[in-house]
């Protein structure tokens, strides 16, 4: 059975987190919420409590999972040295939504790393995720509290609906802030590089370690990710997700007409449009992600809307596409891979 309790963030019951810290010692898992999205956690010095993580998300076990920890002495056990460009980011971004890869320690058993030499570890600036590792003492593998394959979860009922009955207990702590996972970096080598795109931007690190690049696999599908969990199909909704790229005139016709014939197939469409476009849209079910010019409200919208067309049955679901920079880059990354590369670029056909 799963256990569902309301922890306020402004007003942390301890007496009930103490409760859930047993839970975890205990190799139970719970669900957390943070900043990003919510996680699914776990001791993660226990092969035990690493393995139900694996079994209750239903994950393949060569995707790696993240660590977080609440203070600095945490990371100094679990990793070998924390390189200098690390310790710059560590400072400017944690806590916050930026995840560092590092070399491990033997204590970061292969099952946590799929057999990689390095730990992936962030520490979550959400109160509530800060309090329970910190209660714990421990430091708790996290990954994204969803069925494998589906959206994140950005609430507890997203939550609910993919892990009730699967997980010990879970934390409802309110609506993620960001909506959107944390960025992954690799700073061992040369260059530093983003492995995965996320919260934090390619703009805002460059501010503070000057290079830094994307992992060229992240762009393009056919090289090998150095992020294993770049490579799954992700983020996707039952019915068939079309992303349309372009101007955002080109797109809004573009899908009129998509969603025309689609409906005339017989299927229900569901049409995510930006604010700007919203008015153009005429048949289907219609959602707004938000402000072209405002990229943060639509990475918050996007993982909720595309759960929505599960809850809505939707066949067919038309995204538009957004551009390609600052947080941009995070969103079209989600977007790509829910589409599983059903990709229209309305420049080459209009
Ligand atoms: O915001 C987040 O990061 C959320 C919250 C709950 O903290 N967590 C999350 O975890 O998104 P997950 O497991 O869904 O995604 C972890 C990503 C995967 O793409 C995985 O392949 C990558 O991090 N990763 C983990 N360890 C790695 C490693 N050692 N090397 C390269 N990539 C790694
Ligand atoms: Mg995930």
């Amino acid at each position: 059975m799963t256990i569902v309790v309301k922890i306020d963030r402004e007003n942390i019951d301890e007496a009930i987190m103490i409760e859930l810290s047993h839970i975890i010692k205990n190799n139970g898992t719970v669900v957390f919420p943070t900043e990003t999205v919510y996680g699914l956690g776990a001791n993660a010095l226990s092969d035990i409590a690493v393995a139900k993580i694996f079994a209750a998300k239903g994950r393949p076990s060569d995707n790696p999972l993240i660590v977080h920890i609440s203070n600095i002495e945490q990371l100094d056990r679990i990793v070998e040295i924390i390189p200098e460009k690390a310790k710059v980011l560590m400072d400017k971004f944690w806590p916050g939504p930026l995840t560092l890869l590092f070399k491990k320690k033997a204590v970061i058993s292969d099952m946590i790393t799929g057999g990689l030499d390095t730990v992936a570890v962030r520490m979550p600036s959400s109160k509530i995720a800060l309090k329970l590792i910190e209660i714990c003492d421990l430091p708790l593998v996290g990954p994204s509290a969803n069925i494998s394959g589906k959206p994140s979860p950005t609430t507890a009922e997203h939550v609910i609906k993919d892990l009730d009955g699967k997980v010990d207990a879970i934390i409802d702590g309110g609506d993620c802030e960001f909506g959107m996972e944390s960025t992954v970096i690799d700073v061992l080598n040369e260059t530093p590089m983003i492995l995965r795109p996320g919260s934090i931007t390619l703009e805002e690190i460059a501010e503070a370690i000057n290079t830094v690049i994307y992992d060229p696999a992240m762009m393009h599908n056919t090289i090998i990710a150095k992020s294993p969990g770049q490579k799954y199909i992700h983020y996707a909704p039952k019915g068939e997700v079309y992303l349309y790229i372009g101007e955002a005139d080109d797109i809004a016709n573009a899908i009129n007409q998509a969603a025309a014939r689609f409906i005339d197939e017989s299927n229900k469409v569901m049409i995510l449009g930006t604010e700007e476009n919203i008015l153009n849209y005429k048949e289907g079910i219609i959602l707004n992600l938000g402000s072209r010019t405002n990229p943060m409200e639509i990475s918050s919208n996007l993982f909720s809307m595309l759960r929505k067309a599960d809850e809505l049955k939707a066949d067919i679901i038309l995204v538009e596409g957004v551009e390609e920079e600052g947080l941009g880059v995070a969103i079209m990354n989600r977007l790509k891979k829910a589409s599983g590369g059903r990709i229209i670029n309305c420049g080459d056909s209009a």
